[in-house]
């Protein structure tokens, strides 16, 4: 096993009129390739964030983030792009699929913007998309997708390239039981397959049955660790039970703020669509 990815000390300290928020706090972590991991923690705790960084889609305040032996601080803007589009495969919330592509060719621009579009590019974008379901919607715009449809092609884009590193912001949220199930499946068959590093952030404990390591954030620090397999069943197994969903809201961290426009109740408001991109 080769490291993948490190992060040394990595922070995001958010800043506006009144107040600073520090989304993530001196993370610092190592992922290995064939490494699947689940990163859960409650609304507010920095997953997003942490993720966005990883993406090189978001600047840290401090620290550093080595991937594949590089660090992202250290390249050019431009060489950052294309780091990312060729080592890194990324879905968000939202999901950013073009609408006037079809499924099928929404995924395989990944490849043509990697100049890596061949013949068999075209055989794997519909290999790809039938795993994960979608066989039969190949070619539908996205207008003519639900939003878990939707979902699976833009999961399929994230793969498509076959990058080191996948990164994953909720990738089942649109999606029933069964199906969310198949695609978190098959997610970990392809990390394992092609001994890639994946991170996958869930507020479903349930998937974590697919995982080789669960990291659980608190307040934009890492607060634990859990590599054994039984524990992780444990929690992956627990979902029958009450109150086991980590997605519970909790007051983020500030500092040196004080109660102003952006505070209500003693509460950070937050935006109405906290997304990485608005600030990149
Ligand atoms: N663009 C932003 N501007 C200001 N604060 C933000 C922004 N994005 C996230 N935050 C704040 O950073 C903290 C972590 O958010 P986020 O990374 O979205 O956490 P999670 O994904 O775990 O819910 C929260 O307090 C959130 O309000
Ligand atoms: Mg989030």
């Amino acid at each position: 096993m080769a490291v993948v990815l490190e992060t040394q000390a990595v922070s995001k300290i958010y800043k506006s009129d009144h107040t600073t928020v520090k989304a993530v706090d001196e993370v610092s972590l190592t992922v290995q390739s064939g490494e699947f991991i689940a990163l859960v923690g409650p609304s507010g705790s920095g997953k997003t964030t942490m993720l966005a960084m990883l993406a090189a889609l978001l600047n840290p305040s401090s620290g550093a983030i080595i991937i594949d032996g590089h660090n992202l601080a250290e390249m050019k803007e431009s060489e950052r792009t294309r780091f990312r589009r060729e080592k890194i495969g990324f879905t968000f919330q939202q999901n950013n699929l073009l609408p006037f592509l079809s499924a099928r060719e929404n995924v395989e621009l990944m490849l043509r913007l990697n100049n890596s579009f061949q013949k068999q590019g075209r055989e794997r974008a519909r290999e790809l998309l039938t795993r994960l379901g979608l066989g039969d919607r190949l070619d539908n715009l996205p207008s003519q997708l639900s939003g878990g449809q939707q979902q699976r092609v833009a999961i399929a884009r994230a793969l498509i390239h076959n990058p080191n590193l996948v990164l994953a912001d909720e990738p089942t949220a649109n999606l029933d039981t069964e199906r969310a199930f198949q695609v978190v499946e098959t997610f970990a068959e392809l990390i394992h397959e092609h001994n890639r590093a994946g991170i996958m952030v869930t507020h479903d404990l349930r998937m974590c049955h697919y995982v080789d390591k669960v990291v659980q954030m608190l307040d934009g620090r890492i607060e634990r660790i859990i590599e054994d397999k039984a524990e992780i069943e444990a929690l992956a197994g627990a979902r029958l039970g009450p109150n086991l969903n980590l997605e519970t809201p909790v007051i983020p961290v500030k500092e040196k703020s004080k109660p102003g426009k952006g505070w209500e109740n003693g509460r950070l408001i937050q935006p109405a669509n906290p997304s990485p991109f608005s600030i990149v």
